[in-house]
């Protein structure tokens, strides 16, 4: 357990730091899942906020202005029915033609399923008419409720409670001959009106949410389509980075994403194009280099006439033994240039001993043997040609660590090494020497095999042996032409 996690652990939180450390927590997960979205997910995301948020806005605004118009509506009507018994009444209340009022009352309230009631009072409040005959004679309290609108003839449009319902109470004043008679009262049912506001703001929803689901479905398809070319655009990114971009890539659209691509296309046309120049000056540039190479081992072994050409046959031998063991081409190629290298540190060998026409002594033989120390300090000082360090060093080690300079014995021996270790004894065996003759191949690969574990690598002196004889029957057979050796 962290320091870290040990402090909070032992550290005691209130209710609020919580809850905040909550919120960071889930907001950190939050960014974070963002960042890897794909933009594909980004853009219908940000479109599917939008289209929900104004959509929400807009049906609320929507229903909020049907209400009103719905209210209005259904009070103007109150309203309007209020004055037009009004209007009627006052010629029957002066004649007390009871019998003409209660035609009025039952009328409109026939008329009007949404009207509760509809009473006519004298001045005191008294009532004269009722749609509900029981109330005739009963005294109108006096009006207590949120007071909606009142008209200049005195028409008050009221919202009460009554037996725990919400009504509009509606007062038309009768005025007949510039004298007050008393007021039209209309009940009206409000249950209706939040009826219709329910159905409004149902079908407002059902609107609004089909315009929020086809928005996702659009703006999915429209971010598929942006999408598209930017993802392809990111695969040839990649194809062009790996070098296997094969045909430009296809322009959907004249638009900037469509110049995007065709721009892309003409720069991947141009870098491949540059790439195949810098490969055939690279190539070019090897082959100039392995033939100075080449050179270079030439003059080297044309310092002594008795191993002329030595360095290019170890490279033919290696070559075999190295297209055997499964080498690849830039393998190969390398293990050519070791090949040519591997006795460059002879250049300071002096020619007394170089070109000494008997055995050598003691001490010239340990100065011989610096041969490999000076190669491969001479390699050393370009830095391409360090990678041949090795090979150069450690073709005279023996697989049992008796060799030289540094005793390296098995698998610590570099496997280049190893391969010039066998293919440069044998060349030198079946070369003339100037204190003894060659000997034959047969008598050559029975030597190598007999060192073989000791000296060699038991391994590749299998695979000599395989080279040797497919050499020997592609040219002659291997007892008549040891002596060519
Ligand atoms: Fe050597």
């Amino acid at each position: 357990m962290s320091a870290r996690w040990r402090h909070l652990k032992n550290k005691t939180f209130s209710g609020h730091q919580f809850m905040w450390a909550g919120a960071r927590t889930f907001w950190r997960r939050l960014r974070r899942r963002y960042r890897s979205a794909s933009l594909r997910f980004k853009i219908a995301f940000f479109v599917v906020i939008l289209l929900t948020s104004t959509s929400f806005v807009l049906s609320m605004v929507t229903v909020h202005i049907m209400n009103n118009y719905i209210l209005n509506e259904i009070i103007k009507r109150g309203a309007s029915v209020g004055k037009s018994i009004a209007a009627s009444a006052g010629y029957n209340l002066l004649a007390h033609d009871l019998l003409g009022l209660d035609n009025l009352v039952y009328k409109a309230k026939d008329a009007n399923s949404d009207m509760l009631y509809v009473a006519i009072v004298d001045p005191d409040m008294r009532t004269v008419v009722h749609s509900d005959p029981e109330m005739i004679g009963e005294t109108r309290p006096v009006i207590k409720g949120r007071r909606f609108s009142e008209a200049d003839d005195g028409t008050v449009v009221t919202e009460i409670i009554r037996d725990a319902s919400p009504i509009f109470e509606i007062r038309a004043p009768i005025v007949f001959m510039n004298k007050s008679l008393g007021s039209v009262i209309i009940g009206m049912d409000k249950s209706i009106l939040l009826g219709a506001q329910q159905n409004v703001s149902r079908m407002v929803l059902i609107v609004f949410g089909t315009i929020v689901a086809v928005g996702v479905c659009v703006s999915s398809l429209l971010a598929l389509f942006l999408i598209r070319p930017i993802r392809e655009l990111s695969v040839g990114v990649e194809e062009m980075k790996s070098g296997t971009a094969q045909s430009p890539l296809r322009v959907y659209s004249q638009d900037e994403l469509g110049q995007l691509t065709r721009n892309f296309n003409e720069m991947t046309a141009l870098i491949t194009a540059q790439r195949g120049k810098l490969t055939r000056y690279a190539h070019d540039l090897e082959e100039a280099y392995v033939s100075m190479v080449k050179v270079v081992a030439a003059a080297i072994d044309a310092r002594d006439s008795y191993t002329h050409g030595h360095s290019a046959r170890v490279a033919h031998l290696s070559l075999g033994m190295g297209r055997r063991l499964g080498l690849v081409d830039t393998e190969l190629r390398e293990l050519e240039v070791a090949c040519l290298l591997h006795d460059v540190g002879k250049i300071k060998t002096p020619d007394a001993i170089l070109l000494k026409a008997a055995k050598l002594n003691q001490s010239e033989f340990k100065e011989m043997m610096k041969h490999v120390a000076y190669g491969a300090d001479i390699l050393s000082w370009a830095p391409s040609l360090t990678k041949y360090i090795p090979s150069t060093r450690h073709h005279h080690e023996w697989h049992n660590g008796q060799g030289y300079p540094d005793g390296l014995a098995g698998e610590a021996i570099p496997q280049f090494a190893a391969i010039i270790a066998i293919a440069d004894a044998y060349d030198a065996m079946t070369s003339d020497r100037p204190y003894r003759r060659a000997i034959f191949r047969e008598e050559a690969l029975l030597r190598i095999e007999r060192m073989a574990g000791t000296q060699f690598r038991p391994e590749l002196v299998a695979v000599f042996k395989d080279v040797l004889e497919a050499e020997c029957d592609r040219t002659a057979p291997l007892a008549a032409a040891g002596a060519a050796g």
